[in-house]
């Protein structure tokens, strides 16, 4: 048996942008995804969740279930690999709230890749990640690898689909995440974002552009605990999301709750829907929490989780 657990994600600048080449930073968040695998004798490769449970045949063709292409895709990967005579049963406990910006598909492939192919070999954590992103796309053909990433290694991250660099910082960063409970489809923003870029290619090339200062600078400013300088850029990469169409009124109204006394709030991930993330510290946290709740909004606070995929 082989268990692994990895973190979510909190985006603080440049979603979508990143798809087409811009910089971003993201950021590991204390919330977790498990998964057990456990070698079966049957030839089939049963996947359980909290909500689900399900029989794939080994034998038989692959792909039926669009949400369990990726699992589906790495146990048969690696069943046929190491010439496994029987199959798998995979388990995932979660407490990341799927389907809204925080990574829960991205923690879940990189949890699975490390417990799955744990039965099997010992894969460096690069070929781990390497294993997850080639499943998650599966599912979702252009996703950057910046979630998978994120979680992967855990901390702050400054991330492009070339490379990545850790973000170092001698203090623990606090957010606050508040949920529209209003569930997206990343690929669908994803293509939403397309169109927006095909039909004002320009203006996306420029805002791109804008987005990768954003984040030159807020790599500073995040090792300095220059917090109201990385509100401000969250607030100003905010702007550039909205104008490309990915917020929406509900994500409009928390994040002004947020900024009236958080450093700077923003969507997290897709958007049209989802969380918003909002910066903050220990003097302005609770009012944050607070001032979300009664105007309705589902919130938490959350940490910077620098551990990633663990295994064990
Ligand atoms: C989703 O968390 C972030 C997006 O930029 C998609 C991606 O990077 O794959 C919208």
């Amino acid at each position: 048996m082989s268990t692994a657990s990895s973190p979510a994600k909190v985006m603080l600048l440049g979603e979508h942008f990143v798809v087409h080449g811009a910089k971003s930073v993201l950021c590991a968040i204390d919330k977790k995804v498990h998964v057990i695998t456990k070698p079966i004798e049957n030839r089939q490769i049963r996947i359980n969740s909290d909500v689900s449970q399900h029989a794939l045949d080994i034998d038989s063709t692959p792909g039926r279930i669009l949400e369990l292409a990726p699992l589906e895709f790495m146990a048969r990967k690696l069943i046929s690999e190491f010439n496994h005579v029987g199959g798998l049963e995979i388990t995932i406990q979660s407490d990341i709230p799927p389907g809204v910006g925080l990574g829960s598909s991205s923690a879940c492939c990189v949890a699975a890749a490390g417990s799955v192919s744990r039965v099997f070999t010992n894969y460096t954590r690069e070929k781990i990640l390497e294993l997850a992103i080639e499943s998650e796309r599966t599912m979702f053909k252009d996703a950057s690898g910046a979630d998978s990433t994120a979680c992967m290694y855990g901390g702050i991250i400054e991330y492009t689909k070339t490379g990545f660099e850790e973000i170092r910082t001698d203090y623990n960063p606090i957010f606050v995440v508040a949920n529209s409970m209003q569930a997206h489809s990343t690929s669908s923003m994803v293509s939403r974002v397309r169109e927006f870029q095909e039909k004002n290619p320009e203006t996306f090339v420029s805002l791109c552009d804008k987005v990768s200062e954003l984040v030159e600078h807020s790599r500073h400013a995040i090792m300095a605990n220059d917090l109201v300088s990385v509100g401000n850029s969250m607030k100003k990469n905010q702007e550039y999301l909205e104008y490309i169409g990915v917020s929406n009124d509900k994500l409009h109204s928390m994040i002004n709750v947020a900024n009236k006394t958080s450093y700077g709030s923003k969507i997290t991930g897709a958007g049209g829907g989802g969380c918003i993330v909002s910066l903050v510290d220990n003097d302005c946290l609770d009012a944050t929490l607070g001032n979300l709740r009664d105007a309705g909004y589902d919130c938490f606070s959350a940490r910077v989780d620098f551990a990633g995929l663990d295994t064990f």
